[in-house]
């Protein structure tokens, strides 16, 4: 009989393409994959470790485990990722882990599974000295591998996919000092360009139409090889040629080295979306350099106006710290000010969060008291959502293509009252299900219609906007 594996991702974009890959890879051993965690013979936990909070619901979903293996004390649990690298072994004691596995080793999940199957021992996998200058060539070699088994369908719903994602790059050299991603994931290391084409084109052949990009800063995408240097530009360019692409992005971007290269295929080639997700952090001058981000606010401001003048209309969006050590309210003041001038489709607000290892750790105190940074969070995001309501509004009236990503999870309940008023008008009694769909500048649109609709891309018609929502009717 198939063994069957419930795999669940606690992380980003990054983690959630390492489940996939650790699915495919799994699948093409023989394991089943199932949605439901009382059927699985192996629950395998993907986790983060970018800030405490996301640690802390890992340890709550291993308590929930806790009580599923009293009744069935069989299953084997794996836990991988950017906790497992950071934690290790102390990981591995927690009564119900069987197996750690750090985000460099994922390759070697399906043995490991299968040794902790046979020998019903507790088996540990990091690597020691993550912060070599130079990653391991073996593990380079097995992660380029890994890489390869981007599968066309999802995890979670079982469904064949209409986009995936790529990774472009593992790791990160840049040690912003808060940031625990360098010493998880190792140092930066681009992969092949013709391995990246020749998925997509894999990929492209088996139905997906919207192809992303990964890696923690992926403009700084650079691959030598004796004929020429590989850029971020170039991928951008040799995607888009792909016939059955129809869209490609990228995420995430990083302010600094940012080459306007990027900016000119995404001007001159509609299939590259006109959206950046380049985070600014804050928006004082001494908070980044105490982030250790390497550029100063008018140096960002500046790069995002050649953006919108290269690409009109180009959608940003963004994350931001608040509460970062020493963080004064004029500090956060020119933050809120930096939104102002920016104007963000949207823009992700966190609390800093000290990460164990980190420069910020090890020399700042983490002087910002919870309340405050929680003020800062709820004001930074009534600014954020105040702009993007004012903006959104100009869509209204608009026709805009949509990919259809299916049904919307969280009814809205505008959308659906005023849809059905209109089929009332016209067909009284097909009353269609909400739909989510994406817009090229990456605005999340709510409709009314048919579920066949998903993976299609399709016009609608925007009848209202909220900040974060477009809502529309079909064409
Ligand atoms: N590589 C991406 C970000 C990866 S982490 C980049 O550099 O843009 C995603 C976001 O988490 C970061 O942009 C940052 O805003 C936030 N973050 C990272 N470390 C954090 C910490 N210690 N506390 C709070 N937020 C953090
Ligand atoms: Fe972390 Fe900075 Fe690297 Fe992003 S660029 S992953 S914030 S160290
Ligand atoms: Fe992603 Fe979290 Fe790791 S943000 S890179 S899963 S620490």
């Amino acid at each position: 009989m198939m063994r069957k594996i419930h795999l669940k991702s606690f992380g980003c974009q990054m983690n959630k393409l390492d489940s996939s890959l650790v699915a495919g890879a799994l699948t093409e051993q023989g394991f089943a994959l199932t949605d439901k965690p009382t059927e699985a013979d192996v629950i395998i936990i993907n986790t983060c470790s970018v800030r405490q909070h996301a640690e802390n619901r890992v340890f709550s979903n291993l308590g929930h485990i806790k009580h599923l293996k009293k009744s069935r004390p069989e299953i084997l649990v794996a836990v991988i990722g950017c906790m497992a690298q950071r934690l290790g072994a102390e990981l591995l004691a927690h009564e119900v882990v069987d197996i750690v596995a750090g985000p460099t080793q994922l390759h070697e999940v399906p043995a490991l599974i299968r040794q902790a199957m046979t020998d019903h021992e507790k088996h540990l996998s990091v690597t020691d000295k993550i912060r070599q200058p130079v990653a391991d060539e073996k593990i380079i070699e097995a992660g380029h591998k890994l890489d390869d088994f981007e599968i066309a369908y999802d995890t979670d719903s079982n469904h064949i996919k209409s986009q995936a994602f790529i990774r472009a790059m593992r790791g990160c050299n840049n040690f912003c000092t808060y940031c625990i991603v360098p010493y998880v994931r190792g140092p930066e290391v681009s992969r092949p360009p013709n391995a990246i084409v020749e998925q997509a084109k894999k990929l492209a052949a088996q139905g997906i139409q919207q192809i992303t990009l990964l890696g923690q800063t992926v403009n700084s995408y650079r691959y030598e090889s004796p004929d020429k240097t590989y850029t971020l530009a170039n991928l951008l360019q040799q995607i888009s040629e792909i016939d059955k692409v129809h869209w490609v992005r990228f995420i995430t971007s990083h302010p600094g080295r940012f080459d306007k290269s990027i900016l000119q295929v995404m001007a001159d080639n509609p299939k590259v979306c006109p959206y950046l997700h380049i985070p600014a952090q804050s928006g004082s001058d001494r908070i980044l350099k105490a982030m250790n981000r390497g550029y100063t606010a008018d140096h960002y401001i500046a790069l995002i106006d050649k953006a919108r003048a290269i690409v009109p209309d180009t959608a940003i969006a963004g994350d931001f710290i608040v509460g970062f050590p020493g963080e004064t309210e004029d500090d956060f003041e020119q933050t809120v000010e930096l939104v102002r001038r920016v104007r963000y489709k949207n823009a992700f607000v966190f609390k800093y969060s000290t990460r164990p290892g980190t420069h910020s750790e090890k020399k700042l105190e983490d002087s910002i008291s919870a309340e405050v940074k929680q003020q800062r969070n709820t004001k930074l995001l009534e600014v954020i959502s105040e702009i993007a309501e004012k903006d959104n509004q100009r869509f209204i009236g608009q026709t805009m293509e949509v990919l259809v990503e299916g049904l919307s999870k969280k009814p809205h309940l505008n959308v659906n009252a005023e849809a059905n008023k209109n089929a009332g008008a016209q067909a009284p009694r097909i009353f269609h299900p909400q739909l989510i769909g994406r817009t090229a500048h990456d605005y999340i649109v709510v409709f009314n219609g048919p579920e066949s609709l998903t993976g299609q891309f399709i016009n609608v018609k925007i009848t209202k906007t909220a900040p974060l929502t477009l809502f529309a009717e079909l064409c």
